[in-house]
């Protein structure tokens, strides 16, 4: 590419066209995706590492860990101690907000991550991913506190994920569209590959555990049951189904061609109000849906507008093409 625009860079033209940059939400976002580099140097060591397997511990939400979600965990923590731009991190991986130490300066915003998503996907050599969102202070509560991080969706300042795949991606958005970073091993910088990108409005691919159906709520095992239903059924076009079990993954090939992501609210997963995490997973990506021109919900409500009632809260998610999406929150209305 003639003329590659760094990060760096793309973040300091950002700084002079829009005001919502400043040179803290830089520091910020340069050090994320070096945190990013560091994982995804990690991820690709693989078995010669020593960063495969279970970690031996398990997660707040019960899960078991692996090693490489405690130790991506650990690189962002250390990664954002120090640069005063933070005044707490909150993380899947952590019981509570994790407070910067004591020897270095605070700040005005706050981060939160999924520091390695798809972990089942981890020993199978298979794309892996970190996804984070980032929002300001609330005046009046105290920054350290969980209440404080209880922010909705549409308050992020910016979001991003990064793929560790056959290459490793950034992606990120602060509001003013959606554009992915690819990083050049050789310089060691995410290079700008790709600006303003924009969801196709239609598609004719989903992207769902399909092994769940007999968990699913009526609307839900209509609208996939039209789509398998093929052209000879009331859609009228065949469907194609893709499904990575990396979240990271699955959005980001949505996000390139099209599609929709579902992991719906299921029997299984009710009780606690679904599979994904709001705060984490689901808000960080809908910013960048909602950025690219797609469309995110519950199926009842749009994801970005939920009031989070506690930091590892979960919810149901359909995201992806806007046309797509629309028609299955029509399915849950007519329910
Ligand atoms: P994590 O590895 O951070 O726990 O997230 C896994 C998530 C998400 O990435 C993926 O879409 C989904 O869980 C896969 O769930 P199933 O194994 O139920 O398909
Ligand atoms: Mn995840
Ligand atoms: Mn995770």
């Amino acid at each position: 590419m003639n003329n590659p625009v760094s990060l760096t860079q793309f973040l300091i033209e950002e700084q002079r066209a829009h005001g919502s940059l400043n040179a803290d939400l830089r520091l910020l976002l340069e050090v994320v995706a070096r945190a990013c580099k560091r994982i995804s140097i990690a991820v690709s060591k693989g078995a010669l590492g020593g960063v495969l397997g279970e970690a031996g511990t398990g997660n707040i939400q019960g899960e078991a860990q692996k090693k490489l979600d405690v130790l991506s965990n650990e690189i962002l923590l250390q990664a954002n101690a120090w640069g005063g731009h933070l005044a707490a991190m909150a993380s899947e991986e952590m019981d509570h907000p994790s407070l910067i130490p004591g020897e270095y300066p605070t700040g005005g915003y706050l981060l939160l991550f999924d520091p390695l998503d798809g972990s089942s996907n981890i020993d199978v050599n298979i794309s892996v991913g970190t996804i984070f969102s980032v929002l300001r202070v609330k005046e009046g509560v105290e920054p350290t506190c969980e209440e404080s991080f209880l922010q909705p969706g549409t308050q992020q300042v910016a979001a991003g994920y990064a793929v560790y795949g056959p290459s490793t991606l950034l992606v990120l958005t602060l509001g003013t569209g959606v554009h992915v970073f690819t990083l050049d091993r050789e310089l060691g910088s995410f290079t700008l590959t790709q600006r303003d990108v924009r969801i196709p409005e239609d598609t004719q691919e989903f992207s769902i555990n399909a092994s769940n159906r007999r968990h699913w709520e009526a609307p839900m095992t209509r609208y996939i049951d039209e789509c398998i239903a093929g052209k000879t059924g009331p859609r009228g076009k065949d469907f194609n189904m893709r499904w990575v079990a990396s979240m990271v993954a699955d959005v980001h090939r949505i996000l390139t061609r099209g599609g929709v992501f579902m992991y719906p609210l299921d029997a299984k997963t009710a009780a606690q109000g679904g599979k994904l995490r709001l705060m984490y997973e689901a808000n960080p990506m809908s910013f960048i849906i909602e950025q690219a021109g797609g469309k995110s919900s519950t199926g009842r409500e749009r994801i970005m507008a939920i009031q989070p009632e506690a930091l590892h809260q979960r919810v149901p998610v359909i995201m992806g093409s806007r046309n797509e999406v629309e028609r299955v929150v029509s399915y849950h209305q007519d329910n």
